[in-house]
């Protein structure tokens, strides 16, 4: 059956090869990117091939938490009914690593930025909808400090830290809505695919683009990822897999917990919420 799906960061890399991948298996896909003309030609190269396949598109620069609202709006306006969210994009390096707010930019884009997406669409999914959370290999102890802007961190450090947050938040909304849905997992594609990401970061060719889209795409729609919520799959060892111990923590993922949404409150200039 065809679903409709959201793919952030669908303008290159391991997103790019999954918005085809379920364009040409006949599932609506919904393409994010945040440069205009990179989403313009992924929506073209993909509407030519598969003309009913790109069902929007939608422009958000997730360093931005107003812009992941916006994106949240425009989703929950035109396409209320989505399948499955894959929160794909994720950022390694790059020039300007603060955000307005002096941020990491890793954090925000990799953590905070698909936190608040789901948060803003969990409301409006279906039990059997799910959510797919591009982790990592790379997994360090989250320095809440470091997180809330304080000092600053190697790229790698801050990446891999941002990557075990999301796999706590990732972990803890997933066994929250367990019985209720919608299932939400934390996938880690395979280390060292041939990204843009990747050749920049370790000036290497890396590999095929498509192990990682597989993954996705059967995180996103195959049964044996049903029952699934809150686990972590390592498709390094092609199986589900503990995490880093940090995400089985409780203390340490309420900790984690209670500080994104803080931030998030901070930035955006809302109450925190109650914990959940
Ligand atoms: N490649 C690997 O081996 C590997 C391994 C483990 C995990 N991952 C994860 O897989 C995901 C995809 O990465 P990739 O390797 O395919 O890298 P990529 O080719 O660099 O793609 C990243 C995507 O995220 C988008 N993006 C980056 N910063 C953004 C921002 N501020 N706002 C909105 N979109 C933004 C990029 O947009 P632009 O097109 O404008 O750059 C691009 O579409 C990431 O979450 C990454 O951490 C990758």
């Amino acid at each position: 059956m065809s679903k409709t799906i959201l793919v952030t960061g669908s303008t290159d890399g391991i997103g790019l090869v999954t918005a085809g991948m379920l364009a040409a298996a006949g599932h609506r896909v919904l393409l994010h990117g945040r440069d205009q003309s990179k989403l313009e030609q992924a929506q073209q190269t993909l509407a030519e091939t598969y003309a009913a396949a790109v069902a929007g598109s939608y422009r958000a620069d997730l360093s931005k938490l107003d812009e992941v609202d916006s994106l949240a709006d425009g989703i929950l306006n035109e396409s209320p009914s989505i399948d499955v969210l894959i929160n794909n994009a994720g950022v390694f390096h790059t020039p300007q690593s603060r955000t307005a707010e002096d941020l990491d930019i890793r954090f925000v884009v990799n953590t905070l930025a698909p936190y608040r997406l789901t948060r803003r669409l969990l409301p409006q999914l279906e039990k059997y909808a799910r959510i797919v959370n591009l982790s990592s290999a790379a997994q360090s102890p989250v320095n809440l400090a470091a997180m809330a802007g304080e000092g600053s961190l190697s790229d790698f450090e801050a990446y891999a830290q941002s990557k075990l947050a999301l796999t706590m938040w990732s972990r803890s909304l997933g066994l929250a809505h367990k019985d209720t849905g919608p299932v939400i997992i934390a996938v880690n594609p395979a280390s060292m695919l041939g990204s843009k990401m990747v050749k920049q970061a370790f000036g290497v060719d890396g590999g095929d683009l498509r192990i990682g889209a597989d993954i996705l795409i059967r995180a996103a729609l195959s049964d044996e990822f049903a029952d699934a919520s809150g686990q972590y799959f390592d498709n390094d060892s092609g199986r589900f897999a503990s995490p880093h111990a940090d995400a089985l923590d409780d203390n340490k993922v309420a900790a984690v917990m209670q500080a994104i949404d803080r931030l998030v409150a901070q930035i955006l200039r809302e109450e925190v919420p109650n914990p959940a």
